[in-house]
């Protein structure tokens, strides 16, 4: 009987919700047309230490609603070396991969790219990350979800801001990147909103940031004043940006750091769809010959990118600031 090609995919770097949905997506698409599917385990590890399980049906049954990763997922410090890159090529090769697909992030791609040198299958990128900070998709898997989960957050600290008249600092994730502060302080009509594209110099950015809110205090006395921090959008951290806040104005002011709790949960529909989407379409292009792409969605299209260029940030930085600039209403 003819051996069936094998078609490999991990997880890998912060897990997003909605990367089960495209480990089942995947998974299905890849049975249907002929192929035998395994998952690495804890994500590149797996590959390096040919630790895997096989993905059948039933494995995947149920799994489109749960969060985190069925295969698990880690950041793999051996993958920033040149050992473990040849190490992983030649896993793929010991092991008969004909096809790899890596969920993950930037970081992820940039792992997939260099195996690309040392091994001929083929090789897609699905982005998943919550961060939604990889050039050639509109959406990374995990966003939408991370959105809701801070959003719902920062409501109910508008309740108890209003009901002490506080001024609260609420910081979410995104890494460098503030997709994720711009949409749940645009959705929950937060007064300050900040993101590191926001940034050049960030004295006078403190400057005139503090400058604005006394005189929105000023104006608006006794209200709620919610401020949206990206991390790592200042050398402050959240709680020293409340002290210098409440020193300046003195009013009461409180810090949040909402942390892990954005990368879990039930992923919501858009992310399932999102996943299902590309998991589908990333087996469709393996079995139409494609390699080292990423798959990703424009104007609500999926469409194909190049992997090398996936680390590419200065457009979608631009997208921030504009968007910023149109829609935040104070
Ligand atoms: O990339 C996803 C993310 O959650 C970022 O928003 C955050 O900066 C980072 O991962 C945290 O990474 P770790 O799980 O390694 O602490």
């Amino acid at each position: 009987m003819k051996k069936k090609p094998l078609l490999a995919l991990l997880t890998s770097g912060g897990d997003a919700p909605g990367m089960n949905a495209a480990i089942r997506a995947l998974t299905l698409r890849a049975l249907e047309v002929g192929y035998r599917v395994i998952g690495f385990k804890s994500g590149y590890n797996g590959l390096l230490d040919e630790d895997y399980i096989d993905l059948d049906r039933e494995q995947v049954a149920g799994l489109i609603h749960n969060g985190g990763t069925l295969i698990k997922s880690a950041r793999c410090e051996r993958m920033k070396e040149p050992a473990g890159i040849l190490q992983a090529a030649n896993s793929l090769r010991k092991l008969a991969v004909d096809a790899l697909v890596v969920i993950g992030g930037d970081g992820s791609f940039r792992g997939a790219t260099e195996i690309a040198k040392h091994w001929q299958g083929q090789l897609i990128g699905i982005p998943g990350t919550i961060d939604n900070d990889i050039n050639g998709t509109e959406q990374t898997i995990g966003f939408a979800t991370a959105i809701d989960t801070a959003l719902d957050c920062i409501d109910k600290i508008r309740d108890t801001a209003d009901a002490f008249e506080r001024i609260f600092v609420v910081e979410v994730m995104g890494r460098h990147c503030g997709f994720i502060a711009m949409e749940c302080g645009l959705a929950s009509a937060a007064e300050q909103i900040i993101c590191p594209e926001l940034i050049d110099d960030e004295r006078s950015y403190l400057n005139t940031l503090m400058g604005d809110i006394r005189s929105d205090l000023d104006q608006h006395r006794g209200q709620s004043y919610v401020i949206v921090l990206a991390e790592h959008a200042l050398s402050l951290s959240c709680d020293e940006l409340a002290k210098r806040i409440a020193l300046e104005t003195g009013i009461d002011t409180r810090a949040t750091v909402l942390g892990y709790v954005q990368r879990g949960g039930a992923p919501v529909a858009g992310d399932r769809i999102l996943a299902t989407q590309m998991g589908v379409c990333a087996v469709d292009a393996i079995t139409t010959g494609h390699n080292q792409i990423m798959i990703g969605i424009k104007d609500n299209q999926i469409c194909h990118f190049d992997l090398a260029k996936s680390g590419e940030k200065n457009a979608r930085n631009a997208a921030i600031i504009q968007r910023l600039e149109r829609f935040h209403l104070n």
